[in-house]
């Protein structure tokens, strides 16, 4: 009989993942003055453990109270009411069957700054975005280059979040790289125009991330799952390709399978894209480069879909289609026809409509 890989147990060191199939991180915006997430988000979230996930991801949970946070009613994890509304969820979870992951990230020049209470924007370089922030209507703040002193900073609110996610029970903790958000920005020559150790060559763009990575692994334990999120792409000029060529995107993931990760995340527009007319997509292409297990996201939104993507991953990640959809790991175990949602169509994300 032919194994059904989608619905068999992975494992990354002591964890066993009960299928292939994960609830990627969605940002919701819900939370009040003391960064905690809606009821009804959270409820969200344990539903879908119980709904057949094999893993839960958090929203992009905000490192710190100055500059980290680019959208309205983000969420913190470094206090004791905040860890234990988000134990409580851990341990629903963990009662589902499910693993659960804590993202974390720092918006850098991805900045609203009034919705931060130091109404900072900081950024590797003093270079703000093209297009406008399509919430407010306005461009973007120009950020103020970071000094030695505020990347200090930031790497401790990494790890402080982090330690919040330790002492609230997640099974793992990942560092956002994607989408063009802070850590994205040092990566990129596209927005990264420093001439210190931080900036020009692939492997100074790279420090901030092993910086973050290094002094974040120090506070999780070795039980718990420390990960990565890499995108070619970012949610603002998204037609940018943010790596130059095939051979930067290589040598940055090169990089990162050098440092005591366990998985990366890997963010496309749609996962079966070829990239950089290399004739391969991006799976293939990080693939090539390291070991590690790699989770894949992107328009995975049936079973054909998901098989697909699977045969360049270890574990698939579905945005979209687990927000509007409950059912959705029950319907890909069915092979039932399943939607493409749109990004309109998710925005229901943002309301105060609780979802299904
Ligand atoms: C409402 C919404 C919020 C999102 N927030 C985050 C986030 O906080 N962190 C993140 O890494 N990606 C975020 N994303 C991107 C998703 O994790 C995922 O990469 C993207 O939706 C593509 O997957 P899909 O085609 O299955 O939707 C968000 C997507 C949506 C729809």
């Amino acid at each position: 009989m032919k194994t059904d890989i989608l619905f068999s147990p992975f494992t990354i060191k002591n964890h066993s993942f009960r299928n292939r199939i994960g609830v990627a991180p969605m940002t919701r915006m819900s939370a009040g003055a003391d960064s905690i997430p809606r009821h009804d988000v959270l409820d969200f979230l344990i539903r879908r453990a119980e709904r057949g996930a094999a893993l839960v991801y958090t929203e992009a949970i905000v490192t710190d109270y100055e500059s980290g946070q680019g959208y309205p009613g983000q969420a913190r994890l470094t206090n004791q009411a905040q860890i234990d509304a988000w134990f409580a969820v851990v341990q629903a979870i963990h009662a589902h069957g499910a693993k659960a992951i804590m993202q974390m990230f720092h918006c850098g020049r991805m900045a609203w700054p009034e919705v931060n209470p130091a109404h900072r924007a900081i950024a590797p370089s003093a270079v703000s975005p093209s297009q406008n922030n399509p919430l407010t209507g306005f461009p973007y703040p120009r950020p103020e280059e970071m000094s030695h002193f505020d990347i200090d900073h930031v790497i401790q609110g990494f790890v402080e979040t982090a330690r919040g996610a330790v002492a609230a029970g997640f099974d793992g903790v990942e560092i956002h790289g994607a989408h063009g958000y802070l850590i994205s920005q040092f990566l990129s020559s596209y927005s990264n125009k420093r001439h210190d150790e931080y900036g020009g060559s692939v492997e100074n763009r790279f420090s901030f991330a092993r910086e973050i990575i290094r002094a974040v692994r120090r506070v999780v334990p070795g039980d718990r799952l420390l990960l990565f999120r890499v995108s070619n792409w970012g949610v603002a000029d998204r037609e940018v390709s943010l790596f130059a060529s095939q051979q930067e995107w290589q040598a940055m993931i090169a990089l990162l399978d050098r440092e005591e990760l366990d998985a990366l995340s890997l963010s496309t527009y749609r996962f079966s894209d070829l990239a950089f007319a290399s004739g391969q997509n991006m799976a293939q292409l990080t693939r090539a480069v390291t070991s590690l297990p790699l989770l894949i996201c992107g328009q995975i939104h049936d079973r054909a879909t998901a098989e697909a993507a699977l045969k360049n991953a270890d574990l698939i990640l579905s945005g979209k289609s687990l927000l509007l959809n409950p059912n959705w790991v029950e319907g890909v175990r069915d092979g039932k026809v399943m939607p493409l949602y749109s990004s309109d169509e998710a925005n229901i994300a943002y309301t105060e409509e609780p979802l299904p």
